[in-house]
């Protein structure tokens, strides 16, 4: 069965169809810059281009950069605040939405690096915030928000999201310093025994994961920018 996935981030709005199945794109992916402000209506109408775009009909799942319960986007930190409290039918009537690391994390659980792992696996994400998905022995445990943590006195994406490496123009070592001392918390936290490190620098897994010392096992996400999308359709098909 195929499933139109669609991934909202802070930059960028993604999507395709999705053979849920196999786990894969069945078509080009449509990327359109997130409109700013990112406000429901503008955001609303992207996912309709992109319905549009596929001439689809079909069953539709949305990741939101946010917390989403119960039908009701919660928090937005990321996007136009005007958000929080919005009903989640607002983006596209009928569609499943759900928190962005959540569905990249359950691609990666379902298809990819996290895939069969026993015990606690923490799939984060680094893009324009820090986005968390816990599993316990493949169970998700949604909108964990651990992106939010505080270290030295600041929201954790603030200083280390791949964003604020951008924003900061730090090299690879010293943002790659920044990570460690995140994951250490986290690490502390929760003991882990798997981090899969999900976004858009999973692909440049090369350039930082080898400054980063941990006790946990750390690996780059194996779906890349592919995961949010086809986490989406996903859980979209298991609710439907
Ligand atoms: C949001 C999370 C989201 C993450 C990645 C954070 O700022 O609070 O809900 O998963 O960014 O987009």
């Amino acid at each position: 069965m195929d499933v139109l996935g669609i991934d909202i981030g802070g930059s960028g709005i993604k999507g395709a169809p999705v053979d849920i199945q196999a786990g894969r794109l069945t078509r080009e992916r449509l990327r359109i810059p997130t409109p700013h402000p990112a406000k429901p209506e503008p955001v609303a109408q992207v996912v309709r281009q992109i319905a549009e775009h596929f001439a689809w009909e079909g069953p539709v799942g949305i990741t939101f950069p946010g917390v989403v319960t119960g039908g009701v986007i919660r928090t937005a930190a990321n996007l136009h605040h005007s958000w929080i409290g919005a009903k989640t039918g607002e983006l596209r009537h009928g569609a499943t939405v759900i928190n962005d690391a959540d569905a990249a994390g359950l691609a990666e659980a379902t298809f990819g690096a996290a895939r069969d792992k026993s015990g606690t696996v923490i799939v984060l994400t680094f893009g324009t915030g820090i986005g968390s998905a816990v599993f316990v022995d493949g169970v998700l445990v949604p909108n964990t928000e651990l992106g939010h943590l505080e270290i030295r006195g600041k929201d954790a994406e603030h200083r280390a999201s791949d964003r604020a490496r951008e924003d900061h123009d730090l090299s690879w070592d010293k943002w790659a310093e920044r990570v460690e001392e995140y994951l250490k918390h986290v690490e502390m936290l929760f003991s882990p025994a798997l981090f899969v490190i999900g976004g858009g620098v999973s692909k440049k897994a090369d350039k930082f994961l080898p400054h980063i010392t941990l006790d946990t096992p750390i690996v780059p996400a194996t779906l890349q920018n592919e995961a949010g999308i086809i986490g989406a359709a996903l859980t979209a098909a298991r609710s439907g």
